[in-house]
Order: C-alpha cells, then sequence, then structure tokens
C-alpha cells in the first residue's frame, strides 16, 4: 500500500513537472492556457479535427504568418481562413524563435524573432480578470479561435469571428456595432496571393440599408445585395436552399448583424472577399476533393471597380482579363504578373503636349468614369480641338454631347460583342507610341489552331489506341471472367462472342464499331460494342424508328447518365474518369433508361489521388479544354463533356456541324450566350418539340450545362451536384459565359455561331426563328442514339 500511494505521488509529481514545461505540452490539442505559447514547429487543433492553427508562408511568399487553415480539405495548398499578423510578417531566418503567446494578463500576442511584440489583441481587461491569469485560448471545431476565462468558459472576451481576415465562416456574424459606429466584421481582400495585408476591397453592412455591400478602396460602393427582404438579399436570390441565412436588425439596439449557417453541418462552406473583387461562396466537393464554387457577385470580372487601374482596358472576353491601352504600360509588371491589376497602367512616352500627339480610337468600349461634359464644343471636330488645347487632357469621346476626360481613367471597358452600346474613344498618345498593327484578332486564330492541332493529335491517338487494342484483344482470348474489386467485371471475348450469338444481332454502328445485343447466362441483356474498322469521323448510327424523343424522357437520360457519372466518380473504390463522355457511348434500354458505356479511354484512378496526368484521349468536341494544356486531369474532364452533350440532348442537334456551304457552326458559343444572359430559354429547345417542355427544368439543363462547360475547372459542379441540380434540391444561379467559347466566337473567319449566313452576326444571334429553320437537317441526332433492344 505505501508504495503504490508513492508511486502515485511520484507520477503526479511527474506529471506536474509536466505541466510547468509548457512549451513542450501544447503540441496537437485545441487549447493554449495563461503564459503558454506556441512555436514554430507547433499547431493547435480543433477537437473533431476541423480547423488548424500555426505557423505558415502563403504561396511563394519568403515570410511567415500565423493563421488558420482547413484541417480536412487537402488541396495542394493551405486553404487558409483567418491571418493574426497579417500586416507584421515574420521573416524567414530564424524563425523557430518566435512565438505565439498568450499573455498573462489576457492577450494573445505574436513574438517576432527578438521576442518584440508584432501583433496583439489589445485588450485591457478589467483588474480582476487580468490579475488571475486563468485565461485560455481555443481554437474550435466551426473555425473560431476564443479567448476567454479559463474558469467561467462563456466569458469570451475576444474571438476571431468578430476580427475576420477575408473568409466568412458558418456561425460568423457581419456585425455593425452602433455605439462605436464603426463596422465591426469587414472582410478585407488579400493584396495578393502571396500577401495577405489588406487589400482594395472590401465588404461591409449597412445597416440603414439593410444590405451589405462592396467597396473598393474602402470608399467606392460598386455592388450592393439590395434589401433584405426576411428571407434573403434581393440580388442573391439563389442562397435559400443550401444556407440558412439570418439578418438581426433592431433599430435602438446596439448592433446589427448578419449571419448564416449551412442546413447540412457537415458540409463544408467559406464565403469569401476574393482578390478579385468578388465575394465567393465556396463549398468543398468531397468526391472531386475541389472546392466548387457555389455563387459569386458581382457576376463579370469588368464589374468590379477600378479592376484593371487607371489607364487599364478590362476585357470580359479574353485572358488575362487587363490590358494597357494603347501608349501605356503597366506601372508595375511584377505586380501585373502576379494578376494584381490595381497599379493600372502608365504613358510609356510623356506627352509633349503639341502637335507631336495623336489621337487613337478605341471603338465599342464603355466610356471611363469621371468624364467632362464640355457644352461648349458642338462638334466632334471642336471636341477634338478642346482636347487637343488644353495639356491636361487625355481623351475626349463625342456621342450626344462632347465629353473630356483629364485625371485617371478608370473603369474602361472593351465590349467583345457587337450589341450596339458601346462608344468610341480618342485617346491622345504620344506619335511615338502608335502601335504599328493592331493583333487583335490573333488570338482567336490561334486557338483555332490548337484545337486543329488536337483534333488531328486524337485522330492519330485513336489510330494508335486501336491497333493497341486489338492487339491486346487478341492477347486476351482465352482468360477468364474476372471480377476486379467487386465492382467493375472483365469479360473475355469468348464470353462476350457467346452471349451475343457470335455477334450476331446488330444494334448500330458508332464510330469504332458496331454494337450488339447480348444476353448474359444470369438473363442480363447487355449491348457489346465490337471495334471494326477505323471509322472515318463519325459515322452515326440510328435505331430502326427515330422516334422523337419527347422533353420527360430526355431529362430522364441526362440525369440518368448524370447519376451514372457519379457512381463512377464518387461511388466506386477507385475514381473512375471515363473520358469519353458522348452521346455515342450512352446506350438506351427499351424504358429509355440510359448506360453510360464503351470504357475504353476510361482512366482508374486511386482514392487518395484526385488527378491523374494521362495522354489524351476522348472525342473532339467533347473535350476539355485542359486536355489541351495537357495538365494532369480530374473527374472534371467528364463533366465538361457531360455539359457539352446535356446541350446537344436540350437541341436536338450535333453542337458542331458543316453547313452546306462547308462552314463549321458551332453551338455552345451561341447557347452559353443565350443562358448567361438569361434570355427566352426556350430558345435552345429542339424546335421539334414544338415548347412541350417543363420550364423549369429546361432552365435548370441549360444553366447546368454552362457550368459544366466552364474553362476553370474548380468551376464546374461535380457530377453528385449535377444530379442534385438536376433533381432541383440545389439551385443553381445563372453561369458566366465560358471564356474559350467566347474566343471562338471572336474568329468569325473560321467558325461561325449555328445561325449564322450572313455577315451581321449580332441581328442573326438574337433570331431564333432562323436557328430552328436550321434544326431540320439534324434534328434525330438524340434520338439516334436510342437503341431498342
Ligand atoms: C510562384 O513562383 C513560381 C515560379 O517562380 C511561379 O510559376 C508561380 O506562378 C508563383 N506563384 C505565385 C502565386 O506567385
Ligand atoms: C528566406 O528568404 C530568402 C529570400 O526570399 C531566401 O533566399 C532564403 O532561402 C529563405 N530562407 C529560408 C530558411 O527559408
Ligand atoms: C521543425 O521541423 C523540421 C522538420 O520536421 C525540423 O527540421 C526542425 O528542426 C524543427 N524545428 C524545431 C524548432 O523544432
Ligand atoms: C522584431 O520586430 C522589431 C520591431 O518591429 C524589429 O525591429 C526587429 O528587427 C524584429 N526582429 C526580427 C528578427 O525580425
Ligand atoms: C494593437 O495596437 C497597436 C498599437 O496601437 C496597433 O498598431 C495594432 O494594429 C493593434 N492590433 C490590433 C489587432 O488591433
Ligand atoms: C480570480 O477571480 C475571481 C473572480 O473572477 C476571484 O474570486 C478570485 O479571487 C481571483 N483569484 C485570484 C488568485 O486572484
Ligand atoms: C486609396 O485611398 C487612399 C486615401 O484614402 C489613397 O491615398 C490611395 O492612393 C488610394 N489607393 C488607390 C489605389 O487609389
Ligand atoms: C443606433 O442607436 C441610436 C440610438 O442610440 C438609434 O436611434 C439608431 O436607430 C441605432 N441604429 C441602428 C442601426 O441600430
Ligand atoms: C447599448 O450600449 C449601451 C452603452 O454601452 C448600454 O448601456 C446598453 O445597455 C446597450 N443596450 C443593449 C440593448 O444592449
Ligand atoms: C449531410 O452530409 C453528410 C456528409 O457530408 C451526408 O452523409 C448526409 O447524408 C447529409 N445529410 C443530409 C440531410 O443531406
Ligand atoms: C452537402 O453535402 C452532401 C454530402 O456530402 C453533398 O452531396 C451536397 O452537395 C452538399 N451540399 C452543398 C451545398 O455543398
Ligand atoms: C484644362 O483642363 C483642366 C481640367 O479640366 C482645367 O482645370 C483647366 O482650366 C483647363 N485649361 C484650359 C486652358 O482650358
Amino acid at each position: 500500500m505505501e508504495s503504490r500511494s508513492q508511486t502515485w505521488c511520484f507520477l503526479f509529481f511527474f506529471f506536474f513537472l509536466l505541466l510547468s514545461t509548457q512549451t513542450y505540452f501544447c503540441v496537437a490539442v485545441d487549447t493554449i492556457s495563461s503564459g503558454q505559447s506556441l512555436t514554430f514547429n507547433q499547431t493547435l487543433i480543433s477537437t473533431g479535427g476541423n480547423f488548424e492553427l500555426g505557423f505558415f508562408k502563403p504561396g511563394n511568399s519568403s515570410n511567415y504568418y500565423i493563421g488558420i487553415w482547413y484541417k480536412k480539405v487537402s488541396v495542394q495548398k493551405k486553404t487558409v481562413v483567418w491571418v493574426a499578423n497579417r500586416h507584421s510578417p515574420l521573416s524567414n531566418d530564424s524563425i523557430s524563435s518566435s512565438e505565439f503567446k498568450l499573455l498573462d494578463d489576457g492577450n494573445l500576442v505574436v513574438l517576432n524573432q527578438s521576442k518584440i511584440t508584432v501583433w496583439s489583441t489589445n485588450l485591457t481587461l478589467s483588474n480582476n480578470n487580468a490579475m488571475n491569469s486563468t485565461h485560455q485560448v481555443v481554437l474550435r471545431d466551426d473555425g473560431n479561435l476564443v479567448l476567454r476565462n479559463g474558469i467561467k468558459d462563456s466569458d469570451v472576451y475576444w474571438q476571431t469571428f468578430d476580427y475576420p481576415s477575408d473568409t466568412w465562416l458558418p456561425g460568423g456574424k457581419l456585425r455593425y456595432d452602433n455605439i462605436t459606429k464603426k463596422p465591426q466584421l469587414l472582410l478585407t481582400s488579400w493584396k495578393n496571393e502571396n500577401d495577405p495585408s489588406e487589400g482594395l476591397f472590401s465588404l461591409e453592412l449597412i445597416p440603414e440599408e439593410k444590405a451589405y455591400v462592396i467597396r473598393w478602396n474602402r470608399t467606392e460602393r460598386y455592388w450592393t445585395s439590395g434589401p433584405w427582404n426576411g428571407q434573403t438579399f434581393s440580388k442573391v436570390p439563389e442562397l435559400r436552399l443550401n444556407y440558412i441565412y439570418n439578418f438581426i436588425y433592431n433599430p435602438g439596439v446596439n448592433e446589427s448583424y448578419f449571419t448564416y449557417s449551412v442546413y447540412n453541418k457537415s458540409n463544408i462552406s467559406r464565403f469569401v472577399m476574393d482578390l478579385s473583387g468578388q465575394i465567393k461562396q465556396f463549398t468543398w466537393a468531397e468526391g472531386s476533393q475541389s472546392w466548387f464554387l457555389f455563387w459569386s457577385q458581382p457576376r463579370t470580372q469588368c464589374e468590379v471597380y477600378a479592376f484593371c487601374g487607371p489607364f487599364g482596358v478590362c476585357s470580359q472576353g479574353g485572358l488575362p482579363f487587363c490590358t494597357c491601352m494603347e501608349g501605356f504600360e503597366p506601372r508595375s509588371p511584377k505586380d501585373w504578373n502576379m494578376l494584381d491589376f490595381s497599379g493600372g497602367c502608365v504613358r510609356k512616352t510623356l506627352l509633349e503636349c503639341g502637335d507631336k500627339d495623336v489621337f487613337s480610337m478605341m471603338s465599342n468600349v464603355k466610356l471611363p468614369d469621371n468624364e467632362k461634359p464640355l457644352q461648349s464644343a458642338a462638334s466632334a471636330d471642336e471636341c477634338k480641338l478642346a482636347c487637343t488645347r488644353n495639356c491636361s487632357c487625355n481623351a475626349y469621346a463625342y456621342t450626344s454631347g462632347c465629353s473630356i476626360w483629364d485625371g485617371d481613367m478608370l473603369n474602361l471597358q472593351q465590349h467583345t460583342d457587337n450589341d450596339g452600346d458601346g462608344s468610341d474613344l480618342y485617346l491622345r498618345i504620344a506619335a511615338s507610341d502608335v502601335r504599328k498593327s493592331p493583333g487583335g484578332k490573333s488570338k482567336g486564330s490561334n486557338s483555332t489552331g490548337i484545337i486543329v492541332g488536337a483534333a488531328v493529335g486524337i485522330l492519330a491517338l485513336c489510330l494508335f489506341l486501336f491497333v493497341f487494342w486489338r492487339w491486346r484483344k487478341r492477347q486476351s482470348v482465352g482468360t477468364s471472367k474476372t471480377v476486379v474489386e467487386g465492382s467493375l467485371v472483365a469479360f473475355t471475348y469468348r464470353d462476350l462472342q457467346s452471349a451475343t450469338k457470335n455477334f450476331s444481332e446488330k444494334l448500330g454502328g458508332g464510330g469504332f464499331g458496331s454494337v450488339f445485343k447480348g444476353i448474359l447466362p444470369d438473363s442480363t441483356a447487355i449491348a457489346v460494342k465490337k471495334l471494326e474498322g477505323l471509322g472515318q469521323g463519325e459515322k452515326q448510327f440510328r435505331s430502326e424508328d427515330a422516334k422523337m424523343l419527347n422533353w420527360k424522357t430526355r431529362y430522364q437520360i441526362a440525369l440518368g447518365t448524370a447519376r451514372g457519372l457519379t457512381y463512377l466518380h464518387e461511388k466506386c473504390r477507385d475514381c473512375i474518369i471515363h473520358c469519353d463522355i458522348k452521346p455515342e457511348n450512352i446506350l438506351l434500354d427499351a424504358d429509355f433508361c440510359p448506360k453510360v458505356a464503351d470504357f475504353g479511354l476510361a482512366k482508374l484512378i486511386g482514392r487518395d489521388f484526385s488527378r491523374v496526368l494521362t495522354t489524351m484521349r476522348g472525342t473532339r468536341g467533347y473535350l476539355a479544354p485542359e486536355w489541351i494544356s495537357g495538365v494532369a486531369i480530374t473527374a472534371k474532364a467528364d463533366v465538361y463533356s457531360y455539359g457539352m452533350m446535356l446541350l446537344e440532348i436540350i437541341s436536338g442537334r450535333r453542337n458542331s456541324e458543316h453547313s452546306e456551304d462547308g462552314k463549321i457552326m458551332f453551338f455552345p458559343t451561341w447557347a452559353a450566350r443565350k443562358i448567361a444572359e438569361e434570355e427566352d430559354a426556350l430558345a435552345l429547345l429542339d424546335s421539334k418539340l414544338e415548347g412541350d417542355v417543363n420550364e423549369e427544368e429546361l432552365t435548370r439543363a441549360s444553366r447546368v450545362a454552362c457550368w459544366c462547360i466552364q474553362d476553370d475547372e474548380s468551376h464546374r459542379p461535380s457530377m453528385g451536384q449535377v444530379v442534385q441540380i438536376l433533381e432541383g434540391i440545389l439551385e443553381v444561379n445563372s453561369p458566366p459565359i465560358p471564356r474559350t467559347l467566347q474566343v471562338l466566337g471572336e474568329n468569325e473567319e473560321n467558325i461561325h455561331f449555328f445561325s449564322d449566313t450572313t455577315s451581321n452576326r449580332s441581328s442573326q444571334v438574337q433570331s431564333t426563328s432562323s436557328a430552328s429553320s436550321q434544326t431540320k437537317s439534324s434534328i434525330s441526332s438524340t434520338s439516334s442514339k436510342s437503341q431498342k433492344d
């Protein structure tokens, strides 16, 4: 007994010793107590393991910061939600001697390598609290870092939810304090990807308007949510279904705030004041292991105030969004290359302010802000003269009257379409800076070159794959049927030969071979595609009655196919990327239930990886842009092909067709524009259906198709989300026009909008009747995929 209690005593003493050597004790816990600190290699982890706090280095920066990031979400770089010392980075040398410390007086501080306080919570606690060194800092599982009384948990002095950086997490309050009159919770964008210090864009609450707004440089308002109506904000209607927003506004009470939560608590979601000057709501897509952009506002990049800086030109139609006006160059090429355009452009050559200056015309632009009307000039010539005479005049325009610009020119926007509301601007530049040959159209032909090249590449690849495949097939004859990891079944050639009665009942033929009907020993009906003779282009096959598919059937086919792909992407043990989604590979049974078929090009990737680098494969017209740029692909490549196919299902036509005069008509460019502009959705619909459609479903399907074909794979939904959208569980807002398609559209020489026959594009694009007259020849393309068995 005696020795036992001595052991206990010793253990207790040991434990006590351990407690006092604080620095080594606080690894991998969620709490720091008074006097304790966190050093370079240590982190706090919230109890449920959702969030982690520690030292980090953003992007290419050589500086360190202390921040909170998602622990469970693993993308290449940390997704940081909060930064303590935004403005006072720690240099990278002898970083191991800096500390994140909870002082005895209750303040949380960052000490640099020389133990100098570079960041502090700046609290002055009441004497009673301060003297009592029982404070705690806890990282909660919702991402909130809370500084509280160690004895009385509910006594919270300070929390990161009140001092956010650029991210607003579910549960956080966007607060307006009526005592200090200062918006307490104000999201501020990072300066750039490598620098978390405060950038130009901020989000704040305007309680009087029951709205929140985005400001540029803390002053200029360029976007507002519109007033709260009790359920949602007027400009952001799509929020309701997945998030619960609540706006508390009681005049006379000291604070008004806006808060939100996610319906399904296990969904990971964040709201960010982004570098781009847009607010963005992201949700984590577990299946594709990426952040899915749920919505963003303002909708287009060029609506962001002064995004391209003074003398910059914003163009929604190309990348990068910003260029300099003629005769100007980026003020800071380094920032410009890091996609920070806010510094804008400066003149290459200063004006001599005499007859050496010339005026360069920019046509079809949205005129810059801060124009000065000049009533005295009554004609374009007088306007020009007035500008020439005044040395501080940078540009003039003569529309309904004369306007001149003298200071910085902000928000000049280049329109890319001929929608008629653009104006001409005459920019004053030094004669030596006049561009010799404007290279406006070269982009388009470049990318056409890429696409043609890609098509040739694919054909060559197909030939190779086919030969290889035939060879493999011969090799595999005679091996027995194997079940691969419980989900996929491999059949031998002989199995299939007997199942199809020696390939006797032909259902149809496609690009690479014919499809035969067969019955497995367990009496499952199957369709077998047999490779034979290299298809020249894409021969199509049709079922005996080319019976037209009604809308309901088409929607079921779209939904069923999406479910099938979701299964492949998310539910199988290893993610399977099909790589060749197109109508020819969707087989329909007697009840028009779709089956995803032809896994000849499919790629199996392990659970632990989300990307795979592989040779280009697939079918032209359905290929995602990342195939062409040669980066590792994800399941989002299938999403792109699915989007292209969905457009064909809706319109009952092939996306690209040759017209009688040999031109290529590319339907998606036209369709994407229609969808983005939220025009009459019926315009996209197969005219054969004669408007017999569920319009809500049509809108959903069109929008989701356009989201699927976004250039940036992170903007595309996962297949699981597509299913939810089509099922009506998830809302979908109006998508932007994919940039690649816009570029395609710019090159009118080679690729034409499908309704185009003459030179005047703008009037044609609007006319739906001319569109429907062209659909006749291809009307059977959707129904042609149906094979009755
Ligand atoms: C980081 O540096 C690399 C190589 O210099 C560059 O390619 C990359 O774009 C940089 N990333 C950022 C975020 O600046
Ligand atoms: C610190 O940053 C400098 C400059 O960016 C770099 O050359 C050096 O390698 C960095 N040192 C460490 C230890 O990361
Ligand atoms: C931090 O971890 C790195 C690598 O794990 C190690 O090399 C370094 O010595 C550690 N530094 C400290 C201060 O523990
Ligand atoms: C710590 O901060 C102080 C004050 O900002 C500065 O003078 C000192 O150089 C810093 N020490 C290091 C090692 O960065
Ligand atoms: C704390 O006070 C210092 C000095 O007044 C100030 O520079 C710093 O920004 C304050 N820190 C916070 C987090 O407000
Ligand atoms: C700590 O504070 C409590 C009240 O908050 C007080 O009752 C107690 O005496 C204090 N303890 C010490 C050691 O100061
Ligand atoms: C932002 O406003 C401040 C004055 O409030 C001004 O000094 C600064 O130049 C402005 N920044 C830009 C990029 O215009
Ligand atoms: C702020 O407080 C004053 C009285 O102190 C009140 O009249 C006003 O309505 C309050 N404003 C808000 C937005 O709560
Ligand atoms: C508002 O603030 C004042 C001053 O701090 C305080 O006296 C009052 O109780 C507060 N009112 C409410 C409703 O919280
Ligand atoms: C909530 O999400 C979890 C996983 O993220 C899922 O298992 C669960 O079914 C979802 N619940 C609802 C009601 O959607
Ligand atoms: C919520 O989680 C479920 C299950 O993981 C997922 O299917 C769904 O898409 C998520 N919802 C949102 C809005 O991200
Ligand atoms: C030139 O323009 C500036 C700014 O608009 C104006 O202040 C100035 O008076 C003008 N000078 C002449 C000579 O008209």
